[in-house]
């Protein structure tokens, strides 16, 4: 419990969530780090990687940044949230928003269910992604926890207050929107500084926490100058660095660097992988792009047409995808899907694909077993670079070879299955003209099982 007091340096405006807070929001950590192993299935359990580095990180922020040790701590829960859009409220399209793909959403009498059956406990300071296809859902989650959408059921919990029904001001959340959303006419000081004018913080505060947020966001050099001079990095650095100055106890953030080409959008999803370590708040981030949600989140909440799909850390979801559209969704290339037979043969499982028969691993054994899974047609999942080439197995022919440097992409068709291979060039040259022939084998570690009827991994 020492670790606590020297964090709980109490400021005017804040001063009565700070005294109880801290201490709430550590005891739970605590408790939690101390809990067993987390269930990816129904993501009970953080893992929250920061939780374990509390001390350090938090020791060093204190030490650069003294202002930040007053951020107020905040576990965010979100119990069975639904939202529906009324049938005859027309969606407000914003600028920049992608163009949306057809979606299976349900639709009821009372209208188009976007979001349903949303339950999730996200710890103090842990960093989750929402990620998902176009028209999801995501967008509306992070707008019901922001208060810019009403909650149509289910309950929103930061920290021990319940705050459906809390204004969107009072929430202590900051929300980062795709478009910055600066105002124009304001130097980028003026952009940081508006909020904090509005609730009428002392000047020479608001003076410290915006050097403070420019010399995390390395944007010092541009304080003076207007949105309109700065490059679209240094806008979305602006508008982050608007969202930080309010010390929020939550960090929204709606696809931030979409806008941003693929160089700077590499690069800033390294600032934001830093900032979260120096700013030390809870982080909710959505985005359709999975990299982003591998890289940044300690764990992601996968979305598809208003559902969960999975809840878990990059890790787990994967190395076991729930189901079928979690594991072409993870990981790139895409899993490679073919049809195959599960078959039980002494007692062990295999997966037969028609041309070779492998037995799984142990561990994979086990777990059917436990279910007692029957033998059936099924979908088995092979991610590229778990295919090798052999001398003998499933038999194809490369359609085409992509150098990639440190590996050739091979596109393979066998028979009529197209197929993508990883080949390392282990510094080699490796030339696969097209046309040639080879033959591909698996691991029984490596093979993903999924039913051919409900598309779920038939592992869990
Ligand atoms: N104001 C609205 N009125 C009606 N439908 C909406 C509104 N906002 C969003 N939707 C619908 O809800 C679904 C989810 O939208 P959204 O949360 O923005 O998706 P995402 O952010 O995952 O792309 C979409 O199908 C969209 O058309
Ligand atoms: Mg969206």
């Amino acid at each position: 419990m020492h670790l606590i007091f020297p964090y709980v340096k109490i400021n005017a405006s804040y001063s009565a969530l700070c005294m109880a807070t801290p201490l709430y929001g550590v005891q739970r950590s605590i408790k939690r780090r101390n809990k067993g192993r987390y269930d990816w299935r129904c993501g009970s359990v953080e893992t929250c990687r920061n939780v374990k580095s509390f001390g350090s990180s938090r020791g060093r922020c204190l030490r650069r940044h003294g202002d930040y040790s007053q951020r107020i701590m905040a576990e965010v829960r979100l119990v069975n949230l639904k939202k529906v859009y009324p049938n005859n409220e027309p969606k407000k399209k914003k600028k920049g928003d992608a163009p949306e793909k057809k979606t299976n959403l349900q639709i009821t009498d009372e209208g188009v269910v976007a979001v349903q059956e949303f339950s999730l406990d996200i710890a103090d300071k842990e960093f989750i992604v929402l990620v998902g296809p176009s028209g999801c859902g995501k967008s509306t989650t992070l707008r019901m926890i922001a208060g810019l959408e009403d909650i149509s059921d289910g309950e929103l919990w930061i920290g021990d207050k319940k705050m459906n029904d809390v204004e969107p001001k009072d929430r202590n959340i900051a929300m980062v929107f795709q478009n910055y959303a600066l105002y124009p006419h304001m130097t980028v000081y003026e952009n940081m500084a508006f909020s904090l004018k509005l609730k009428k913080v002392d000047k020479a505060e608001i003076d410290k926490r915006v050097r403070e947020a420019a010399e995390i966001l390395d944007i010092t050099q541009y304080l003076d100058r207007k949105p309109k001079a700065l490059s679209g990095g240094q806008r979305q650095r602006v508008a982050i660095g608007r969202a930080i100055v309010r010390n929020p106890q939550v960090m929204l953030m709606d696809e931030p660097l979409s806008n941003l080409d693929a160089k700077l959008r590499n690069q800033m999803r390294a600032e934001i992988i830093k900032l979260r370590e120096r700013i030390n708040t809870t982080f909710i981030y959505v985005t359709h792009d999975q990299t982003e949600a591998m890289t940044l989140g300690d764990r992601i909440v996968i979305m598809k047409d208003g559902f969960i799909q999975q809840i878990g850390t990059p890790q787990e979801v994967f190395d076991h995808p729930a189901n079928l559209f979690v594991a072409g969704f993870i990981g790139t290339p895409q899993m490679n899907m073919m049809d195959a037979k599960l078959l039980k043969k002494d007692g062990k499982y295999m997966v037969d694909t028609g041309s070779i028969c492998v037995e799984l691993a142990e561990e994979k054994q086990a777990r059917l077993a436990a279910k007692n899974v029957p033998e059936q047609d099924i979908v088995l999942g092979v991610r590229p670079d778990h295919l090798m080439l052999c001398a003998d197995g499933i038999k194809g022919k490369v359609d085409v070879s992509e150098m990639m440097g440190s590996s050739v992409h091979l596109h393979i068709n066998a028979d009529g299955r197209d197929l993508i291979v990883i080949v390392p060039t282990n510094g080699a040259s490796a030339h696969f003209p097209m046309g040639s022939e080879v033959n591909l084998i698996f691991g029984g570690n490596v093979a993903h099982v999924f039913s051919k009827e409900t598309e779920k991994n038939l592992e869990w």
